[in-house]
């Protein structure tokens, strides 16, 4: 049996976005997160087919206080000190840096508030591993110009990146440029800020948008570098194979090209260069991508390591509608009838784990790193005041396995940093009571509750598990 590698990056993750709250204090400005209400209203403006540029007193906007990070950091980190992360993935908010995202310096508060939370962690041992972008685009670049479907944002990301790479320089050496680059396309407002015009062709504009964030992602690799060449920065992808629906060849083949869907980003940002496949999908989507003469030589700034989140594998058929059922994540699935899913219909498939990661490395070559992983359910608390949650465990330590597995295949995996590792707002729903934690935040959908944190029964578990580098499952 295999085991973990000596100096394997244990740990849990948090966005900014679905973490922090505080959506106005410190000089932050408003993101496209925080326009995105809770409720019924909240798929069309994800989806960029509803324009919403004011906030609206009769919603409830999860974003706004989500699990106050912004406020008690210092005790969440304790927490994960306590079970011994050696990593803890977090994203800046863009615009507590930048709250326009065009200004030409820096918000001082909004760096001297991420130059606190990385202290905390070095102080436990913790590396940071930090995402520039998770899924929150400052609203002034969406309102003036259109958000990643003008040229300009690359010019407005890589200030806001080399400011990022100074100013935590010493204190953070893993980065990730955008987080789920690919949901762009199946999310388009909240992973790029894109609202579409009525008839315009809506795949032009995500992949002339996908090709300014692919440049700027790449610039910002060229600039890491510069800064400091210890700097290591991955891409990371919304990850989990299509398998074919059957063995039929049209089944098989429209399951390679789902797959290639949402793996053109990281083929660009590990190899350095447009897939082959690209030009034939563009042509038949009718897309014409306007690149500058400079672009595809700065696409040569690969990528060092690759990450990804992997929930649920998918399934995909040449004669059924694949919009029909969401079974893993944003990325429109069939249901898998061989597999068991999650309350939210997302399948459970830790073999898919192994395959997928077996497909990642003898695609790129490069080292992988899992920074998403994790069973979004409904805990109770009993009489005991306790939250005995086994489901999760078991789902971990499943996933766990499977890891071990692919690194036993031959896979360098860096580290695992389980989704959500203490309870936040969902990303897709906006729900707090889909949660993830190991540690529970007293919250519910409508944002009641006092946001005590309490220990769930998987707290002592990952601890467990991280104390004997995974052998202890
Ligand atoms: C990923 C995102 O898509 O999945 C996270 O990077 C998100 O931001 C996570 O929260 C789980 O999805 P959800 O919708 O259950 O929060």
């Amino acid at each position: 049996m295999s085991s973990f590698p000596q100096g394997f990056l244990w740990g849990g993750a948090l966005a900014a976005n679905q973490s922090e709250g505080a959506y106005q204090e410190g000089g932050k400005g408003l993101t496209t997160v925080d326009m995105i209400p809770h409720g019924a209203g909240r798929m069309p403006v994800k989806l960029g087919l509803e324009k919403r540029f004011q906030l609206r007193d009769d919603e409830f906007y999860p974003s706004h206080v989500a699990i106050d990070f912004y406020h008690r950091y210092k005790e969440d980190i304790a927490l994960m000190a306590e079970m011994g992360f050696s990593v803890f993935r977090t994203s800046i908010a863009w615009s507590r840096l930048y709250p326009n995202g065009d200004e030409p310096f820096p918000c001082e508060a909004g760096i001297a508030f991420y130059h606190s939370v990385f202290e905390e962690c070095k102080k436990y041992n913790i590396e940071p591993l930090v995402t520039l972008c998770h899924f929150d685009v400052p609203m002034h670049l969406v309102t003036e110009y259109g958000s990643w479907r003008n040229r300009k944002m690359i010019d407005f990301f890589t200030r806001y990146a080399r400011t990022c790479f100074e100013a935590f320089d010493g204190l953070v050496k893993y980065w990730l440029t955008f987080n789920e680059i690919n949901i762009m396309l199946h999310s388009p407002f909240s992973g790029a800020g894109l609202v579409f015009e009525d008839g315009e062709n809506q795949d032009q504009v995500k992949y002339q948008a996908a090709h300014h964030e692919l440049v700027a992602s790449a610039l910002a690799t060229k600039i890491a570098h510069e800064v400091n060449p210890a700097n290591q920065v991955g891409c990371m992808l919304a990850g989990g194979n299509f398998y074919p629906y059957s063995c039929k060849p049209e089944d098989v083949w429209a399951a390679l090209e789902k797959d290639r869907e949402n793996l053109f980003f990281i083929d660009v940002q590990a190899r350095g260069a447009w897939p082959a496949y690209s030009a034939r999908v563009f042509r038949e989507k009718g897309v014409v991508i306007v690149k500058d003469p400079g672009d595809d030589e700065a696409l040569k700034n690969t990528v060092d390591f690759v990450s990804f989140s992997y929930y649920a594998s998918r399934c995909a058929s040449a004669e059924m509608n694949t919009n029909n059922t969401s079974a893993a994540n944003v990325v429109k699935s069939l249901k898998n009838p061989y597999l068991e899913a999650s309350d939210w219909g997302w399948g459970i498939d830790p073999l898919g784990l192994r395959i997928t990661m077996n497909m990642m490395y003898d695609r790129y070559q490069k080292p992988l790193f899992l920074v998403e992983n994790g069973l979004g359910a409904r805990d109770e608390i009993d009489a005991n005041g306790e939250i005995n949650d086994d489901y999760r465990i078991s789902y971990l330590r499943e996933h766990i396995k499977a890891m071990r597995d692919a690194i036993d295949d031959g896979i360098p995996l860096m580290g695992y940093t389980t989704w959500g590792c203490i309870d936040l707002v969902a990303a897709s729903t906006g729900e707090m009571s889909k949660r993830y934690g190991f540690v529970y935040v007293d919250r519910d959908d409508e944002g009641n509750g006092t946001l005590a944190r309490t220990r769930k029964k998987s707290f002592w578990w990952y601890k467990k598990v991280i104390a004997s580098n995974g052998a202890d499952l």
